[in-house]
């Protein structure tokens, strides 16, 4: 075992934790730990777009009240404010890094995603806007020579003592490392990977809220998962996304049959709130016994569509469909976690030293569903309250602790105690389970079934063993549970959560499920 030591870490390299690192290459050394290559996270295959009130017709008291909309009265009305007000401001600096939003002449061009109402989502290369984001990031985080990279570390879990968080134990090249740190960044990312169908990369396991709730931090509206209605379906095919934007772009949703049926669910048809898409997609599969819908393009101008949607249609192209000629097919898939780990308004958790940033935490921002494209806004504005907020911590000379790593008291051992094939196969049985019992639609038996079930599984991989491959399957398993069983004890409907069996929002609709010191409560 080594021991190195660094005066802050941060874990993840999405734009949260690219955006925290360049607050804090000001004020000492840092370190960028990731699982896989630092350009391998959700944000860098984000397509729509940064949802930002920077348009003349746009105010940001009207991306205020859209996002406090959307997120069903469950949003923290602060947070929402830092995000709204901070974000023009923090997209302007990024653009003063070199970024390239795309333009209708000089101006910055702004398209419509569901639920906005104005046309306020900027993006990049039609597509790429998280690519653009990461590029640009990555590009400014190279000036600082206070900030090394270690991809392929694996962070098994927090060093933890009194309350008090000192780095990190991770696994690197086989070998585990103690990485203590003045002050700890989680910037991890989802968990779509729990999920069979999800738009979510490999590395989405839910790695952060595990090893944070482990540790004793309080996560908070794990309940709520958006799904997002338009993923590829092709057997054999990844769950591709197909951009919210194209139905911002006017693409309509049709039944096997050809009709579209989006104004038989809401008035605003295709650019209803995701959840209320997703629903009607489920329910016009159910009605016409058939695994998909179709997302159509054709009726669009044809090289608008190519200009506008270069990465969809390069990839739809590889499975023989081309956009601008054939209907698309697709069905939801899981998209964002709306919980997470709970923090302030900097990015503070409720341990000392750690903070969390971008889609592991849960800032208050998106409530009980996300304002399409707030997202990557998110990661850039409390990216960067997090990084301020942890070099200040890191200033109080709090002095690089003994350590007490939770969970590697024992000889660790980098080989696996189950087979890849083992393995694999309960990733595959774990995945099946959440989308069917865990999903879209759910209730209480269902819900009960997936709680029986993970229950018996916890037990077998719990056992520690520092393999990534069985780190994140109990890390799934983690995450998978704590949001069974807030779903379970939320009995109605609100955001993206919804139950056949409690349709409507309940007496306790307007309260927080939190976990804290791994008990459920309510707040
Ligand atoms: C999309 O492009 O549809 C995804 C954008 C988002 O989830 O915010």
């Amino acid at each position: 075992m080594k021991e190195e030591s660094v005066d802050f870490l941060v874990i993840g390299s999405g734009v949260a934790g690219l955006r925290a690192a360049i607050e804090l290459a000001h004020h000492g050394t840092v370190l960028i730990a990731t699982k896989d290559v630092p350009t391998e996270s959700s944000t860098e295959y984000a397509q729509g777009g940064i949802a930002v009130a920077m348009s003349d017709e746009d105010e940001v008291g009207i991306h205020l009240e859209d996002t406090l909309r959307a997120g069903d009265g469950l949003c923290r009305e602060s947070a929402v404010k830092v995000l709204v007000e901070e974000g023009p401001w923090r997209i302007s600096e990024l653009i003063s890094w070199g970024a390239e939003f795309d333009r209708e002449g000089t101006k910055l061009a702004f398209t419509r995603e569901a639920a906005h109402s104005k046309n306020r989502i900027l993006h990049a290369h039609g597509d790429s806007t998280g690519k653009e984001l990461e590029r640009v990031l990555i590009a400014k985080v190279r000036t600082y020579q206070s900030v090394k990279k270690y991809p392929f570390a694996f962070t098994v879990d927090l060093m933890v003592n009194e309350g008090e968080c000192f780095g990190a134990s991770m696994v690197k090249d086989g070998e585990v490392i103690h990485l203590s740190a003045k002050a700890t960044i989680l910037a991890t990312g989802g968990a779509g990977q729990i999920y069979e169908r999800t738009t979510n990369p490999a590395v989405a396991t839910g790695d952060g809220m595990a090893i944070a709730f482990r540790a004793g931090a309080v996560l908070e509206d794990m309940e709520f998962v958006q799904f997002h209605p338009t993923s590829l379906y092709m057997p054999g095919a990844p769950h591709f996304l197909l951009s919210e934007a194209m139905r911002g772009e006017g693409a309509l949703l049709k039944n096997i049959h050809g009709e579209p049926f989006m104004k038989n669910y809401h008035p605003s048809a295709e650019l209803a709130p995701r959840d209320v898409v997703s629903r009607a997609i489920i329910s016009e599969m159910v009605r016409t016994k058939s695994a998909h819908v179709y997302l159509d393009l054709t009726h669009l101008d044809k090289e608008f569509v190519k200009r506008r949607f270069p990465r969809i249609n390069l990839t739809c192209r590889m499975y023989n469909i081309d956009i601008t000629e054939n209907l698309i097919p697709v069905s939801p898939a899981a998209h964002y976690i709306m919980g997470g780990i709970r923090t302030d308004l900097n990015g503070a958790t409720n341990i000392k030293g750690l903070y969390a940033a971008g889609e592991v935490a849960c800032t208050g921002v998106h409530g009980a569903n996300r304002l399409a494209s707030n997202s990557l806004l998110e990661g850039l504005v409390f990216g960067a309250r997090a990084g301020i907020a942890a070099s200040q911590h890191g200033s109080e000379g709090r002095m690089h602790g003994t350590p007490k790593a939770q969970g590697l008291h024992h000889a660790p051992s980098t080989l696996s105690r189950f087979s890849s094939s083992y393995l694999d196969g309960m990733r595959t049985s774990l995945r099946r389970l959440m989308w069917e019992r865990v999903g879209i639609i759910r209730c209480a038996e269902s819900l009960s079934i997936a709680e029986d079930s993970l229950s018996q599984w916890e037990p077998e991989v719990n056992e520690i063993s520092v393999t990534r491959e069985e780190q994140e399957l109990r890390n799934m398993l983690m995450v998978s549970r704590l949001i069974t069983e807030a779903a379970l004890e939320r009995k109605g409907s609100v955001g993206a959560h919804f139950r056949s069996d409690f349709p409507l929002r309940g007496d306790d609709g307007n309260r927080h499920i939190l976990w804290e010191k791994g008990r459920m409560l309510k707040e």
